[in-house]
């Protein structure tokens, strides 16, 4: 399976995220991989109405309804058609665990799936332990890297990773620099389940034969 972040990048804002998330749906038929889209909160309705994939909140915020002025609240962005919800991305990391722990609920109260990330190993063992449908490693320092990817720098640090999500019981999936099929083809080697990927798609000007190639990773 394949996290496709839109982040905010010009080519998954708004118009330009429908085309994306037509193209994933086209890439997904095509080679058979599960692909869910991280998108803006902003344009969840709308890529959702636009795709059969499953769309996810690149984040909520860990609060109900009320005095919240410009927090991205659950029961929204469910509303709008999100299945699930990403928490604690590097770029935009939760505050605390207390909060983290709420946001998680929250997302749990309201129907939503969740995927938290973590930045090394200690914060995914401390993560693991909220039992999420996906547990992510991405370390920060190779995020959009378009040379060294993850797999290539950090293969031992996969491998623990991936013992922590098998004894937490959740499926591993493994981001940061991720560019080729060899890339996704260790990650699955070494017991990811799925990996996260952003810039090899988003920053390309042939974003299907990227993600294309990065499907036949799984084969
Ligand atoms: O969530 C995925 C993302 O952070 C990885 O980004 O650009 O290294 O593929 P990128």
């Amino acid at each position: 399976m394949i996290f496709l972040n839109f982040k905010t990048y010009q080519s998954g804002t708004g118009q330009n995220a429908l085309l994306i998330a037509k193209m994933a749906e086209d890439v997904s038929n095509e080679s058979g991989v599960g692909i869910f889209l991280l998108v803006q909160s902003t344009d969840i309705k709308d890529v959702a109405t636009t795709t059969n994939l499953e769309v996810w909140s690149q984040k909520i915020d860990p609060i109900s309804f009320g005095a919240h002025t410009g927090g991205i609240l659950p029961e929204a962005v469910k509303e709008d058609g999100a299945v699930g919800t990403s928490l604690n991305h590097s770029e935009n990391r939760v505050d605390d665990f207390e909060s983290l722990t709420k946001a998680h609920e929250r997302a749990r109260e309201v129907g939503l799936k969740t995927l938290i990330f973590a930045k090394d190993i200690e914060e995914l063992e401390k993560v693991s332990i909220l039992n999420p449908d996906y547990l992510s490693y991405e370390p920060p320092g190779l995020i959009g890297n378009k040379n060294i990817s993850v797999a290539t720098a950090k293969p031992n640090i996969i491998s623990r990773a991936v013992v922590i999500s098998k004894k937490a019981g959740t499926p591993l999936i493994v981001g940061a620099g991720v560019h080729s099929k060899d890339d996704v083809k260790k990650c699955i080697e070494l017991g990811a389940t799925g990996i996260a990927v952003a810039s090899d798609v988003m920053m390309s000007d042939s974003p299907r034969e990227e993600l294309l190639e990065l499907t036949k990773g799984f084969a």
